[in-house]
């Protein structure tokens, strides 16, 4: 009989830790009701108490999202264990999780302490968790590079204290999959009360090794995997959640262990991720990459046409993958677009509709054929998209070779609109820098990334950027079949998310 691994996402913890990622309280409650209906195990929400807006975000999340157990992390400090009981304590099923480095460097170079004051600690902080919450998780921080005897003794001491889950992260990616395995192994051997509590794994992916050492540990007994959508996190990132339960489901004899994943949110959960904290997909990524099931060589598409297992291991529609079906043109009337919209899982209210369809109309009027991914690309900007301080009006373009480019640009405020022009670098610099001229507001791009959508010459361009006004970095997103004006859209609806988060206007 399979055993069943439960799946902890930390994206929006852990992940959130990427550099510019920062997300604000709506934005992760939108992702953490998307992970409910992917239907992860739990979902790491927060660390409360890191700022009083992630305090906020986790309280809501909590109120909010039913199914999946809420957890926040602390550390082993009485306040920030009682911030994340409040941040938590009307979770469905709320969970605090503690942290202490158990490994020598982290002990004495990063806590200037010795083993028996972190183990005393690390159970004084169980205990009070436990005295708040009836689930308490305890992480023992650099757990592969920790002294074994040691990490046994503070395992045992926080089972005992009340620890009802075990976590052993490899926090900064220096295992190997046998050497993690066998870790795993002898940790459920010598530790007796192990059989009382889940064993949890915690992988970070600086050797590119996060998926493959996670497997190592289910394969050796761990009860629970903590990881991330899209593999996202700091540094290298985390082990990638679509990654490892999609090898669990292809090699099912292999492992004999089953997640509650519902394996068609996969896509989806991905595309949102990406886009809300604004990290682009590498188009090579397992599982969701752009180029996961596109076949480009002769032989390939040969032996696909005549039987798709020839080099298909996995089928894409499972995994919510649509394929390029020809949806709908400019002539498509409100119920076409209504039924198309609902048979790819969107009930929308009027009002997003509305908004839906004049961005349809917009879009489709220069792009011949709409697909059910530009279809899905819309209806997620035009879902997530912030109040619209700026509305792009029009925009016009001169740039070639032997000129310098410029950009005229009308934007609509209140009702009124507002034109400036200014040159650039190029037809983007331009762009940016028109934008600046009429909000006021002086930005420096960070990032800035080009897709397209879909294949052809007409495709939906998908542009997303990060820019910093001030002190914080604000993410854009925009899409049109023109390069140019997805890219002003992007950038606008960053400079939309900084008037919204209370950013000063020109008077
Ligand atoms: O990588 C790590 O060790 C962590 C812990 C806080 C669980 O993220
Ligand atoms: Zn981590």
């Amino acid at each position: 009989m399979a055993r069943k691994v439960h799946i902890f996402d930390t994206t929006l913890r852990d992940g959130e830790q990427v550099p510019g990622a920062k997300l604000n309280k709506r934005q992760k409650l939108e992702i953490a009701e998307q992970l409910a209906k992917l239907n992860v195990d739990v979902i790491e929400a927060g660390f409360p108490c890191s700022s009083p807006g992630d305090l906020e975000a986790v309280r809501e999340i909590s109120r909010q999202v039913r199914g999946p157990i809420i957890a926040a992390l602390a550390r082993t400090v009485k306040e920030d264990i009682d911030i994340a009981w409040e941040a938590v304590k009307e979770a469905e099923r709320p969970r605090i999780h503690v942290f202490v480095g158990s490994s020598d460097i982290h002990i004495q170079k990063k806590l200037r302490s010795d083993r028996e004051k972190t183990l005393e600690m690390a159970v004084d902080a169980v205990r009070h968790a436990k005295s708040l919450c009836p689930d308490v998780e305890f992480s023992t921080e650099d757990g592969s590079r920790t002294e074994f005897e040691f990490l046994c003794r503070i395992i045992e001491e926080t089972i005992r204290a009340g620890a009802g889950v075990i976590n052993v992260p490899d926090t900064v990616g220096y295992a190997l999959p046998e050497e993690y395995g066998d870790l795993i192994y002898r940790l459920r051997q010598r530790v007796v009360s192990m059989e009382r509590v889940l064993l949890s794994v915690h992988c970070h992916n600086d050797l590119g090794l996060a998926v493959a050492n996670s497997m190592a540990a289910i394969r050796n007994g761990a009860d629970q995997v903590e990881c991330t959508i899209n593999g996202i996190g700091e540094r290298a990132g985390n082990a990638s959640l679509e990654e490892i339960v999609m090898v669990l489901k292809t090699r099912a004899e292999s492992y004999q262990a089953t997640t509650g994943i519902d394996f068609k949110e996969i896509y989806r959960t991905s595309r949102m991720v990406s886009r809300i904290m604004n990290v682009p997909v590498q188009p090579n990524k397992a599982i969701v990459g752009s180029n996961a099931f596109s076949h480009s060589s002769g032989v390939h598409q040969d032996g696909v046409l005549k039987d798709r297992t020839t080099y298909e291991i996995m089928k894409p529609e499972e995994l919510g993958i649509r394929q390029q079906t020809l949806v709908l043109t400019a002539r498509s009337g409100r119920s076409a677009l209504r039924h198309k919209l609902a048979e790819l899982g969107y009930s929308l209210d009027s009002e997003t509709f509305q908004r839906i369809y004049n961005r349809f109309i917009d879009v489709a009027d220069r792009k011949k054929e709409i697909t059910a991914q530009d279809l899905q690309t819309i209806v997620e900007i035009e879902v997530s998209k912030v109040f619209e301080t700026y509305k792009l009006h029009s925009l016009q373009i001169m740039s070639g070779n032997k000129m310098v480019p410029l950009a005229s640009i009308t934007l609509e405020k209140d009702g009124e609109l507002h034109t400036d022009a200014a040159t650039g670098n190029g037809p983007v610099d331009a762009v940016f820098k028109g934008i600046e001229r009429i909000t006021g507001i002086t930005g420096k791009l960070c990032d800035y990334d080009l897709k397209a959508v879909t294949t052809g010459t007409d495709a939906l361009g998908e542009a997303m950027v990060r820019v910093e006004i001030g002190d914080a970095i604000y993410s854009g997103i925009g899409t049109s079949p023109d390069v140019i004006e997805a890219t002003a859209r992007a950038y606008l609806n960053a400079y939309n998310r900084y008037f919204a988060n209370g950013g000063a206007e020109k008077v």
